[in-house]
């Protein structure tokens, strides 16, 4: 059901969980110091209570009542909020255990949407807001989407329009003695490094370790560390080039086929193919903006298998798309 932005406010005030656009993905939002909205929210979408969810706040001065901003995260703050970045910082008592899976730090956003940003300013309160897809599945980047996901469990959704960016966004670790990007997203590790004049590594390892409040270790869930985080149903293979897809010679007639670019396309075309192009000219964020919408079509037409070709550098953002690609890929 498509609500207002008035019935969103209150639904939410109510503690009730709505669905909500973000320029990222769309987000499945409730009340974040509120544990039984939380609580929806891990049970709609079937997620694990140790997988933390990310909190949205309107303002900086909201944030900082959630967490401790050291120089480096009021600087990232004042440069890319409101925005596609995610600051992980150490968690004030005010934020309960629930929703940051009892770690000792808390992801925190200023949203880049109007809708997001008025709900958030009208009611005052912070929205924790994981994407709004079941676990495991694509996240949605239209508000049609949310319902072909959760079918009749559906939350009442504000529709506002497709998401620009078409990405989750990047989580920025500031919580250690190092920046860390946890998860890559439009705004890039060397973007990071350049704008804060700050080394910033990139989460290399499959699982972190970090210790909670009563020192104890604990196994960090996060999206660099679920291999089927972003994957379609249907399976998926991935192709670095044309010639590596055409050399594969697994592909029936039924198969979908998308591509990146316009060059791929043509020569596909040529040799009788018929297929999705996610953009006509290899344009990164054009892709991004794409990627999704074209993945959950194609799961809800029942492909047997999708065959990817990404063909583009494997630098700036398309560092974010391979990291989506090559979880979406079949095991
Ligand atoms: O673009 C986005 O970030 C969207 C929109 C709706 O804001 N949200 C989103 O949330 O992608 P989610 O929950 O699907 O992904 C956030 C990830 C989680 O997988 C979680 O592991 C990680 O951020 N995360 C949350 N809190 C964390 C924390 N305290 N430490 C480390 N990672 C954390
Ligand atoms: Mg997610």
């Amino acid at each position: 059901m498509l609500i207002t932005l008035d019935e969103a406010v209150t639904h939410l005030a109510k503690g009730d969980i709505v669905a909500l656009p973000s320029e990222t993905v769309y987000g499945l939002a409730g009340l974040a110091l509120d544990n039984k909205s939380v609580q929806k929210i891990y049970a709609l979408k079937g997620r694990p209570s140790n997988n933390p969810l990310i909190i949205h706040v309107s303002n900086l001065v909201e944030g900082e009542k959630l967490a401790t901003f050291n120089e480096l995260a009021r600087k990232a703050a004042a440069l890319f909020w409101p925005g596609p970045l995610t600051l992980v910082l150490p968690k004030k008592s005010i934020v309960p255990d629930l929703v940051t899976a009892g770690n000792p730090t808390v992801a925190l956003r200023i949203p880049g949407h109007k809708d997001f940003l008025e709900i958030l300013s009208r009611l005052g309160q912070p929205l924790a807001a994981p994407s709004a897809n079941p676990s495991n599945r694509t996240s949605p980047t239209e508000a049609k989407h949310i319902k072909e996901l959760f079918a009749e469990k559906c939350p009442p959704t504000v529709d506002g329009g497709k998401c620009t960016v078409g990405l989750e966004s990047t989580v920025l670790d500031l919580s250690g003695k190092h920046p860390v990007v946890m998860r890559p997203g439009l705004i890039t590790r060397v973007q990071l490094e350049k704008s804060l004049s700050s080394k910033v590594q990139s989460l290399k390892s499959s699982t972190l370790e970090c210790r909670n409040a009563k020192n104890k270790k604990l196994v960090l869930s996060s999206p660099g560390m679920n291999p089927v985080h972003y994957a379609p149903i249907t399976p998926l293979s991935l192709y670095s080039s044309v010639e590596e897809f055409l050399d594969s010679d697994c592909c029936i007639e039924e198969d979908k086929i998308i591509v990146s670019n316009e060059e791929d396309c043509k020569v596909l075309y040529s040799k009788g193919y018929s297929l999705t192009s996610l953009s006509t000219d290899g344009c990164p964020q054009k892709i991004a903006r794409n990627l999704y919408a074209t993945l959950i079509e194609f799961d809800k037409e029942e492909s047997k298998r999708i065959h990817l070709i990404f063909s583009g550098v494997t630098s700036g953002i398309n560092c974010a798309i391979m990291d989506r690609l090559n979880r979406a890929k079949s095991k």
